[in-house]
């Protein structure tokens, strides 16, 4: 596939890179409101054209798929522009900022009547999430009954607000906790250990707790005022326990001393789910058929409950996660 990154910041500069040394497909176009950083992406990726509007990239003949790394409120209209012009686009999280952009993504793909979105949730391609799924997926953990979630930032700069952490942060995790459970979310409730923090005050640590249809609770710790970066889940059932390695990286005993590293941000902790996300979209995008990763419609529930985790904290009260229908596309 010929493909064409929109936003060659941290994110989409590591897309553009997986991109050209794939061997398979070929990084065609970059585009970026700065254009010094687009010349720059594409210089560092071997060289490729380099536009200076996003819908121009996504329309041009020589791009057949579309990744979308620019800032949140660009996803929305970039991707309506994907469907417009029939290509497959991977599109980062969240979908989009507000619940009703989201919510006219999907009606716009369901419209089209094929899935060529996907939306940046590595963590489905991450080793360790996908070894503690096979042990659900196995029986060994019986029925799952709690899923315990963390993921820990150091303060980012500037500080992100309780409404950024819920809606830009907190979805990788609802997303886990609806893909481990196969199931969606009915009522979510949020406190932080200061309860006198509003929605819009800076956020420290977040914890969510979701109840989900037919059984079963999520506990996520949201946390951006963390020693170091650590993502990762229990999956607590009534049979046993699986819990993703903390922290991820091997343990070292040399110098009689034991050592283990820490990461300091997702650029260590995900670089080869992020790798194996591009690969996995452009191998789907490649047979012309429905893309398989996380869909608009994950993009979409995980944001409704994202609004509804942002209601209880505003309310200060669990509050029921609202949402259309899950339309027959993504069956
Ligand atoms: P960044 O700030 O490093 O890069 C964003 C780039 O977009 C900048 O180069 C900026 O000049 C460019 N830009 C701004 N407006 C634009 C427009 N209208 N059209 C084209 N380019 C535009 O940000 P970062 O960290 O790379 O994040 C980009 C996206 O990736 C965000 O939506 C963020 O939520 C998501 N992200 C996802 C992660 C994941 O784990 N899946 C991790 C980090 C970010």
């Amino acid at each position: 596939m010929r493909v064409g990154v929109i936003g060659t910041g941290g994110m989409g500069t590591l897309h553009a890179r997986h991109v050209a040394g794939s061997g398979a497909h070929t990084l065609a176009a970059v585009m970026d409101v700065d254009g010094h950083r687009a010349r720059e992406a594409a210089a560092t990726c071997g060289g490729c054209a380099v536009f200076s509007d996003g819908v121009e990239l996504i329309r041009a003949a020589a791009v057949e798929a579309v990744i979308i790394a620019s800032p949140d409120e660009t996803h929305a209209p970039l991707a309506l522009a994907c469907l417009e012009a029939g290509k497959p686009v991977l599109v980062e999280k969240p979908i989009a900022p507000e619940i009703d952009t989201a919510r006219e993504v999907v009606e716009a793909e369901v419209a089209l009547g094929r899935r060529l979105i996907q939306v940046g949730f590595m963590r489905h391609y991450d080793p360790a999430h996908l070894d503690a799924r096979r042990t659900l997926d196995e029986g060994t953990l019986g029925t799952l009954m709690l899923f315990r979630g963390w993921h820990r930032n150091p303060p980012p700069d500037p500080a992100l607000s309780r409404r950024q952490v819920l809606v830009r942060a907190a979805v990788h995790d609802i997303q886990s906790a609806r893909w481990l459970f196969g199931r969606e979310p009915l009522w979510v409730s949020v406190v932080g250990p200061d309860p006198s923090r509003g929605i819009d005050d800076p956020s420290v640590l977040e914890s969510i707790t979701m109840t989900f249809e037919g059984g079963g609770v999520a506990v996520i710790e949201v946390n951006v005022s963390a020693y170091a970066y650590e993502v990762g889940m229990e999956l607590v059932g009534d049979a046993g326990i699986v819990t993703t390695p903390l922290p991820s990286a091997p343990i070292v005993r040399a110098d009689a001393m034991v050592r283990q590293a820490v990461d300091r941000s997702w650029t260590t902790r995900f670089v080869p789910a992020y790798r194996a996300e591009v690969e996995a979209w452009l191998a789907d995008a490649a047979t012309g058929t429905a893309l398989t990763g996380p869909s608009a419609w994950d993009g979409y529930a995980t944001l409704a409950a994202a609004a509804a985790a942002v209601r209880s904290v505003e309310e200060g009260r669990p509050v029921a996660v609202e949402r259309i229908p899950r339309p027959d596309l993504y069956a």
